[in-house]
């Protein structure tokens, strides 16, 4: 049984990871992977449930799960459930809700269900692109795969822009507590709640700002990372100051750069117990609260927008046991 308090310190040294690196977690059932470093790199799959026949009363896609869970180790490979699926299997999750399309002064946040989202960690590309196939296998033909997207560490751990990303994350103890639902909440313990937005970066529009515009927006300085007291209160970290909200809102951020092509962004990852400080964030980054937008979404906008509840693991499988599998 999971107990965050019990949780080792060594579990999330993880702002400026290189590797994987194998932690111990006897203490917990979380999926290892939310709380280890970032890997070089990943893939990330969205499946929809594709539709059955009326007699088939859940049968195959309770044998896809079953497949799936024998092959999801929660480390290397991390997942999350939908709304839809959950509700599909006529199950309910306390917390687990619909992504919220908000919209603010010239901006509008795309909401994307999807069913099922898995994250592909690893070193080589290779062994990750066999390891989605044999999940695409093990699904069919109760999931149909949507969307496939590469992503992978830049620089020690940066944006493309070149901004380094997780500096503020809760590290350690705090990363568990931010990440993975406690002994508190018996039925879903050792569970995690994840937002997931696809943005895509214009750097042409980037690269037409001075430097200093640049460091202003994310309102901290690229060359050294140090905070900008006197940035505008529409920069970047200013409006998602975690300890700013009421309450603090905390999450644990586990983005990565992805490249398709000619386009390229963030693939935003937030891990939390609940949706709610994520929530908070996004809803004063388009300026709900006060009509500041802001100032990312001068060179970068979200393609995508989804929410996915991210079982526990019980005896080296996804514990579906919230879902009454
Ligand atoms: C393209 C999209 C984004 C980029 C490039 C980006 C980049 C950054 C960078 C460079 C930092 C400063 C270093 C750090 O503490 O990590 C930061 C901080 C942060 N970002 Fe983002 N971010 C993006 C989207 C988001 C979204 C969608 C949210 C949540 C709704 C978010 C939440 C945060 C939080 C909570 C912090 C730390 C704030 C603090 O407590 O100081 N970011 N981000």
């Amino acid at each position: 049984m999971f107990a965050a308090s019990q949780a080792p310190r060594s579990l999330a040294k993880t702002t400026k990871p290189t590797t994987t690196t194998k932690v111990d977690l006897q203490m917990t059932t979380a999926q290892n992977g939310i709380l280890l470093p970032l890997p070089p790199v990943a893939r990330y799959l969205c499946f929809s449930l594709e539709p059955g026949m009326p007699s088939d009363d859940c049968r195959q896609t309770l044998a896809a799960l079953s497949a799936l869970s024998d092959l999801a180790d929660g480390e290397r490979t991390v997942v999350g459930f939908g709304r839809t699926l959950v509700s599909a299997l006529g199950a309910e999750i306390p917390g687990l809700r619909s992504f919220p399309a908000l919209a603010g002064r010239g901006v509008a946040l795309p909401a994307t269900p999807s069913a099922l989202w898995v994250w592909l960690r690893g070193d080589d590309r290779g062994e990750i692109v066999h390891r989605a196939r044999r999940i695409e296998q093990a699904l069919a033909p109760a999931f149909g795969l949507d969307e496939t997207h590469d992503a992978f560490m830049h620089d020690g751990g940066r944006d493309l822009s070149g901004y380094e990303d997780g500096t503020e994350n809760p590290t350690g103890d705090d990363a568990t507590r931010t990440a993975i639902v406690g002994p508190e909440q018996p039925g879903l313990s050792g569970s995690s709640f994840v937002a997931v937005q696809r943005w895509a970066h214009d750097f042409a529009r980037f690269e037409m700002m001075p430097a200093a515009e640049q460091d202003l927006t994310i309102g901290r300085r690229r060359v050294d990372n140090q905070e900008i007291d006197d940035a505008p209160e529409s920069a970047h970290v200013k409006r998602t100051a975690q300890e700013s909200f009421t309450p603090e809102a905390f999450v644990l951020r586990r983005s990565m750069p992805w490249a398709e092509g000619r386009r390229c962004g963030l693939m935003f990852v937030a891990f939390a117990t609940s949706f709610d400080p994520f929530e908070a964030q996004l809803r004063r980054m388009v300026g709900i609260e006060d009509g500041i937008v802001d100032a990312l979404f001068k060179f970068t906008r979200p393609l995508s927008g989804a929410y996915f509840w991210c079982p526990a693991m019980a005896d080296g499988r996804l514990d579906l046991s919230p879902l009454a599998i």
